[in-house]
């Protein structure tokens, strides 16, 4: 219909109106807690590329879970800091490695009333910081040795109670292995949430310092996805549900909506998306300048993210949002 009859204001003249007719609504059951929980420490230690996340102890770690979950936030994922660092990653599916050790923990806390995750890779525990095992002549990580190493993570990941593991190397066939190596275990009903579609990006800076699991040499380039290409995230996709994964996730979120967006149209599992800690740090540095609006840009970049069609939000501003959503 022509203008004057067709008059789109009409619907955002009130509050109450703009409410009424809102597509895309965030709950805080959608969002899920990024956790670092670090070896040998007594107190949290701050982040300073990210202002508000930390490292964790045990016990504060507790705590920020206690919050996040009482907040309503849907779900948990961890990343560990171990004490010691070796080539292969030994500290990754150690009985007593800090991942399983806080997995335990919560799960004597919560019970069942949250989600816990586990990031599944081992460029937090590798000295030289690459996602797996190096090939002989040191130059890149070996897939599939590496996948040997992810069989066994994910099987210490499940015995020490994650619900939901997810390998975040992309490693090719990684998902495979780990459904093989559950299942046999006796864990088929434990669910894999696959990074399928994780870009070799710029903005994991804040998170290696967090994570502490920046390489030593070289980059993630030669096995993350390059950030140029659109059609290969459907490919990558497609082969982790092939493979037996249970929900996808497209890595990072905000500067890759196209891409959410077609992967949510091209599957019928969950979709996540992961908002990264460069999508974190930029928001914050710019807010802590009086640049941006802190709340509203916050509850606009996770809007955009669903809007896209993400149904989960891997955000370390979920508990925040859920408190702010009640
Ligand atoms: C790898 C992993 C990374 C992130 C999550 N899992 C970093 C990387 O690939 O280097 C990044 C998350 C973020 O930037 O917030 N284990």
């Amino acid at each position: 219909m022509a203008f004057p009859t067709n008059r789109p204001r009409r619907l955002r003249r009130t509050a109450a109106l703009r409410r009424l007719v809102e597509q895309t609504r965030l709950h805080p059951a959608d969002f899920v807690l990024p956790l670092f929980v670090k070896e040998g420490i007594n107190e949290a230690i701050d982040v300073a590329s990210m202002p508000g996340v930390q490292q964790h102890s045990l016990d504060s770690l507790r705590k920020a879970a206690h919050g996040a979950v009482h907040a309503g936030v849907g779900g948990l994922i961890l990343f560990g800091i171990p004490g010691h660092k070796d080539a292969i990653g030994t500290q990754a599916d150690s009985d007593d490695g800090i991942v399983q050790q806080a997995l335990r923990a919560l799960r004597a806390d919560l019970g069942d009333s949250t989600v816990l995750m586990a990031d599944l890779c081992l460029c937090e525990y590798t000295d030289h910081g690459h996602c797996g095992p190096l090939t002989a002549d040191g130059s890149t990580v070996d897939n599939d040795v590496t996948l040997v190493r992810y069989a066994s993570v994910a099987l210490a990941q499940v015995e020490a109670g994650a619900d939901v593991v997810a390998p975040s190397g992309m490693m090719d066939g990684q998902v495979a292995v780990i459904r093989d190596a559950i299942e046999t275990a006796g864990y088929a009903d434990r669910a894999i949430l696959a990074y399928a579609a994780k870009y070799a990006s710029a903005f994991y800076g804040p998170f290696r310092d967090a994570a502490e699991s920046k390489p030593s040499f070289g980059d993630r380039r030669a096995y993350q996805m390059n950030p140029a290409n659109g059609d290969e995230a459907l490919l990558e996709v497609f082969a982790d549900l092939d493979q037996g994964a249970d929900a996808v996730m497209v890595k990072p979120a905000g500067p890759y909506l196209d891409v959410i967006t077609r992967v949510s149209d091209a599957v019928d599992v969950p979709v996540a998306a992961y908002q990264v800690s460069g999508e974190y740090a930029m928001l914050e540095a710019a807010a802590a300048q009086g640049w941006i609006e802190r709340e509203r840009a916050i509850v606009e970049s996770v809007t955009a993210i669903k809007r896209a069609g993400a149904q989960t939000v891997l955000t370390y501003w979920a508990t925040e949002l859920a408190l702010l959503l009640r």
